[in-house]
């Protein structure tokens, strides 16, 4: 449709029509136990028929080709102005076929991988009937007792920018026009969300705008700029307001971040909970608030629907704030050709077709194979297929490894590290015990209730040449609602790899985490250590491929490791002090292992940084026998300044696949944005000193102090 033709939609419906179409429900029919229909009751919002019938959107769990066509087709019937629904999910890290959780896919370090994952997983969830995806999560990830790290693709603004960036191209397609094989998708959530305070989920948020706009709002921006179609506010608060009636961020993020007339959605009832924050519980005031802040879409609760049709008619509010918000919804729904065809994407066939599809798999299990993270490895990696292994553990033999907000498929399927070891090595050498599996936390105010066995003897695994222990936390105990107060492994974990320890055997640690753990002693304990964190569906045949050699791991620390607990926030991007003393008087202020860092089954050797004005080069040699990737990372810091500015900051990387004994000169330009900080309103980049830095993680590096 023209821009003419959605202004004369427009101008045909009622003012309740367009609060209609202002609010998200969920479909109230369940015509099939898989349509994900969560809520029975959907109509718990009380809308009446008509209501029902004129709403702009839903949000469908488990999306389902046959079942959100009829409500579509339901829709289309009764709905008096034939404005097609929108059809939102999260689709966060694969559909059908899942990926890595992002925190993982950030440890790839390869924007192109990411964008691809979510290409693919644009085409499944639009072949059962998803306009919208809400994903990517943006969020700036510092704190891992926070369960949404898992979500997020890390603690580095640049890096989050990148991968922000490349899953809306994944997921749009790159055009202004979204295709049939393409989803709109919505970033979130903004703002500050990390930030909770004690890493827990929902809590408040204090961020100064220097640290929001140097950090927290880079990824936001990353994904404006690539023309992310929607943006999701965050159920926290910053300066005490509600980010879904905040304003002043709202109107920054249109007007300075490039987001602008795109649509911005609530989070699931937070308009509502604004009354829970304290701000108030009168439906036309908190109507009032979201339309003015820029709010467009209210995600599962009605007071925009509820409470503003009275302040339009005594002129409190205009009704071109609604017809604003009504706009940039039609132009969306336009922007996704439903119009011309309410039913686009819409594909039983392809969707059945996607259930256990090998071709889509493997390229969740070729993602996967870059974002494991090898941590240590003294010379007992990669293992022989002819060597006795024994596998322990509650991961060992577990399929519940897909990761978090991953359940949007129809026919779950993910492959255990056992399974996908006898895959590749004779199963006879393979000695699976000790494997009971952990159940996930679930805290009942007077204790915690889970159920952690004991793993007892370990004498089985006395003739293997190696041992691996999967070890870790259960998938449900990180994502939404999942904070923890300890990041530590439970005592029967470590137990069991003290035991395997005292066999005298060469064991290694592969950990299954949503989050960085405190593995201080596993580090200690193993002679290697493999970070899993959820591999997606393709987890255990993707850890054979690295375990065996088959790969080699080149996975980065999206987030810092910290040693313990006591050390978070521990991130590398930190301001430097007054006083250089830094460390505890009890312990070190450095993390276990460092933002950036991982290790490779080949060896790379840096030499020769350079900066020749804002050229910087390097050079990178493969000394081993083996061909391997590195991801070679450029920091900047700034030494003066009007403000403080952090002791290092990521400014570029390249990702270099290397033959063994090859040899490659690597080359940056530094450019005035890596100069540069947000200062009070501007883009500030002032001459004088700085230091560059060239390594392959945020210590080891070669530096260079220059006048820029
Ligand atoms: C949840 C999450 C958000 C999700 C939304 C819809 O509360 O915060 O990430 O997209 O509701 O499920």
């Amino acid at each position: 449709m023209t821009e003419q033709q959605l202004e004369d939609l427009l101008a045909q419906m009622t003012l309740h029509e367009k609060l209609c179409q202002l609010t998200q429900g969920e479909p109230r029919k369940i015509v099939d136990k898989m349509a994900g229909v969560v809520n029975p009751d959907a109509n718990k919002n009380n809308l009446t028929e008509e209501e029902y019938y004129a709403l702009g959107s839903v949000i469908s769990y488990v999306p389902k080709a046959s079942v959100l066509r009829g409500v579509q087709q339901d829709h289309m019937a009764k709905d008096r102005n034939k404005i097609p629904l929108l059809f939102m999910s999260d689709v966060v890290h694969g559909k059908e076929t899942v990926f890595p959780i992002p925190l993982a896919m950030g440890c790839s370090f390869n924007p192109e991988l990411v964008r691809s994952a979510c290409e693919t997983a644009a085409r499944e969830a639009s072949a059962s009937g998803v306009h919208t995806v809400f994903a990517p999560a943006c969020d700036l990830a510092r704190d891992p007792r926070w369960g949404r790290v898992m979500e997020s693709y890390g603690e580095d603004p640049y890096l989050n920018a990148q991968m922000a960036a490349a899953s809306v191209r994944g997921f749009q397609g790159g055009e202004d026009r979204i295709d049939e094989a393409h989803v709109s998708s919505c970033m979130k959530h903004y703002l500050g969300y990390g930030a909770c305070f004690g890493g827990r989920d929902y809590n408040t948020s204090d961020v100064s705008e220097y640290e929001l706009q140097n950090y927290y709002m880079r990824s936001f921006e990353g994904a404006a700029k690539a023309g992310v179609a929607m943006a999701m506010t965050s159920f926290n608060t910053l300066d005490g307001i509600p980010m879904t009636i905040h304003e002043k961020y709202l109107r920054t993020l249109r007007e300075e971040l490039g987001f602008g007339e795109n649509v911005i959605i609530s989070d699931y009832n937070s308009l509502a909970e604004c009354e829970n924050h304290g701000i108030t519980g009168k439906d036309s005031e908190l109507a009032h608030l979201a339309l003015t802040a820029g709010l467009d879409i209210e995600m599962m609760s009605t007071k925009i629907l509820s409470g503003t049709e009275n302040l339009v008619r005594s002129g409190e509010l205009s009704e071109e704030a609604v017809d604003k918000a009504v706009m940039r919804i039609l132009r969306l729904k336009n922007r996704l050709g439903l119009f011309e065809n309410p039913y686009r994407g819409l594909d039983e066939t392809a969707e059945k077709n996607f259930a256990r599809n090998p071709v889509q798999r493997e390229k969740a299990r070729n993602c996967a194979l870059e974002c494991g993270v090898l941590l240590k490895n003294e010379g007992v990696l990669p293992i022989s297929v002819h060597e006795k292994i024994g596998l322990a553990g509650p991961f060992a033999d577990s399929d519940e490894v897909g990761g978090e907000w991953a359940f949007a498929m129809l026919e779950p399927y993910n492959i255990s590290l056992y399974q996908g070891l006898c895959s590749q090595m004779p199963k006879e050498n393979i000695t699976l015990a000790c494997c009971d599996r952990i159940k996930r936390f679930k805290f009942n105010k007077e204790q915690i209730d889970t159920d952690i066995p004991e793993y007892g003897d370990v004498s089985t695994f006395a003739d293997c040449d190696k041992i691996l222990v999967a070890i870790g936390e259960h998938m449900g105990d990180s994502g939404e609602a999942a904070s923890k107060h300890t990041i530590s492994l439970t005592p029967n974990q470590i137990a069991l790899v003290r035991k395997l320890r005292s066999l005298g055997k060469p064991v290694i640690a592969v950990v299954f985490a949503g989050r960085p753990m405190d593995i201080l002693q596993i580090s200690q304990l193993c002679d290697g250590v493999l970070y899993a964190w959820y591999l997606g569906c393709e987890t255990g045949n993707a850890l054979a491929e690295l375990l065996l050699g088959r790969a080699n791991p080149s996975g980065k620390l999206a987030m810092s490791l910290p040693a313990n607990l006591g050390q978070i926030p521990v991130h590398y991007n930190h301001l430097p002090q007054g006083r250089q003393w830094m460390d505890y008087i009890d312990y070190t202020e450095k993390p276990l292992y460092p933002f950036g860092y991982g290790l490779s089954y080949s060896k790379f050797e840096y030499s020769n940084l350079t900066v020749d004005g804002r050229t910087v080069t390097v050079t990178v040699k493969n000394v081993s026998s083996l061909p391997g990737a590195e991801v070679v990372q450029l920091y900047i810091r700034d030494h003066f300044a009007k403000v403080s500015r952090p002791v290092k900051e990521l400014k570029a990387f390249q990702k270099l696949w290397f033959a063994p004994g090859e040899e490659k000169t690597v080359t940056f330009t530094v450019t005035d944005k890596m100069l540069s900080y947000w200062y009070r309103g501007q883009w500030l980049w002032e001459p004088g000193t700085f230091s560059v830095f060239v390594g392959p993680d945020s210590e080891r590096t070669l530096s260079q102090q220059c006048e820029y």
